[in-house]
Order: C-alpha cells, then structure tokens, then sequence
C-alpha cells in the first residue's frame, strides 16, 4: 500500500480491545494499518504484555512518575509525538485526555465507551461503572460506541454504534463480558480499518460516508 495508517493504542488495563485490534490486522480485515506503539499509564496492565508478544513498542508513562497534571500530560504527548503516529486510539484507556493532546490530534484521537451515548456516558462513566448504570436504570438494551474525542468527555463525533441486548440476571460483569464480544471488540477494528481507507470524514461535527466521486 501507498499509505499504512500508523496509530498508536493507549491502554490502562487488561486489553481485550487492543488484542482484537491486533487479530483483525493480522488477519487482514483491518488494512493500512500498523500499530507503532501501545502506551500504557499503569506499569502492571495486562494490555502491555500483549503488545510485547506481538513485538509492538510497549511503554508506560505514569502519573506517579511526575510532579504535576500538567507535566505528565506533557510527557505522555511527547511519548505519543515520538512514535509520529497519524491516530491515537483510546482502547480502554482510563486516563482524561488533555487539551493540549485533543489540539495535537483534532479527528484524530478516537475512544471506544461501553455504552449507547448519548446515555451512560461523561464523568464518572468509565468501565464496570457503565454497565452497573444500565443495569440499575432497567434499560433492556446497551452497547458500544466508538467516538473521536473532541474536548468533552464522550462527547465527540460518532464514528460506530452496536446494541446490545440486556438479559434477565445479568450483573455488571456479565453485561460487562457480552457488550464487549458482541459490540467493543468488532467496532473498534471497524472503525480503524474506516480510517485507514480514507472512509469517514467530520463535516459539521458528525461523521459521513466519503464519497469518493465527490473528489472528482
Ligand atoms: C472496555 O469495556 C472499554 O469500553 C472501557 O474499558 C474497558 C477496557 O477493557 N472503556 C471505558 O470505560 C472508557 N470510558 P480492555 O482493557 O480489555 O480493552
């Protein structure tokens, strides 16, 4: 290929979703496409381990290691500027991405949340948290989304949605399990592959279909 999309995957935890991003390139339903780095704010996410099987640069830029807010945000744009990546993706990365990071990259940071947003979603919304909202709401269907972050927190243009069905019993882990196998694990590479075929574009904050006739 002319172009490979080089993206770099920021995770904090177990990283099922950088692990289906990796199985769909290597099985080649994700094209142009190659994952530079996976970075990581936490020194102990399985996501890390993952990466180093697949001999992707793995590193780790912690809170813990500096001063201030301000410095680490600075670092951890550094980090990613060192890979010179054209997409930052968000795969279950729990840390709130900064503005200066969101200026670097506009449309070009996407996250993946676990639920339908508008619902369930912004502060305080992150990971089991999610599920247990829905669940304790009596919403009888969920799912993912994939976004581009924009400087809000969820509230970026949509690029992918996929419902989820919620079944009697279920707790937040189950719901937990389903929503990620049955939406976040085939829309995150979905959206990837989108990106790196030149597919989507935001027009008027929302994502479109490109057309390719209208470059013509
Ligand atoms: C996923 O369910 C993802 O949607 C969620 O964290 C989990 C990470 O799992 N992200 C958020 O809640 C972001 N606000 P993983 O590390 O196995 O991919």
């Amino acid at each position: 290929p002319i172009f490979m999309l080089k993206i770099a995957v920021l995770v904090s935890g177990g990283g099922t979703n950088l692990q289906a991003i990796i199985d769909e390139i290597e099985k080649g339903t994700v094209t142009n496409t190659e994952i530079a780095a996976v970075i990581s704010n936490n020194k102990n996410a399985y996501a890390l381990e993952r990466a180093r099987q697949h001999n992707i640069p793995a590193v780790c830029v912690s809170p813990k290691d500096y001063g201030t807010r301000e410095e680490f945000n600075k670092e951890l744009l550094k980090k990613i500027q060192s890979f010179d990546v054209d997409l930052v993706v968000l795969a279950g990365c729990l840390v709130v991405i900064p503005k200066i990071m969101v200026e670097a990259y506009p449309n070009r940071i996407i996250n993946i949340h676990p639920s339908l947003i508008p619902s369930f979603c912004g502060t305080g919304y992150y990971g089991l948290k999610v599920h247990e909202a829905a669940l304790e709401r009596g919403v009888k269907v969920t799912g993912a989304t994939v976004h581009f972050v924009d400087d809000g927190t969820d509230t970026g243009p949509i690029i992918l949605q996929k419902a989820v069905e919620i079944k009697q019993g279920d707790t937040p882990e189950i719901l937990q399990q389903r929503v990620m196998k049955e939406a976040e694990w085939k829309i995150m590479p979905q959206a990837i592959d989108l990106i790196a075929n030149g597919k989507i574009a935001v027009r008027d904050g929302k994502v479109v279909l490109v057309d390719k006739l209208e470059d013509c």
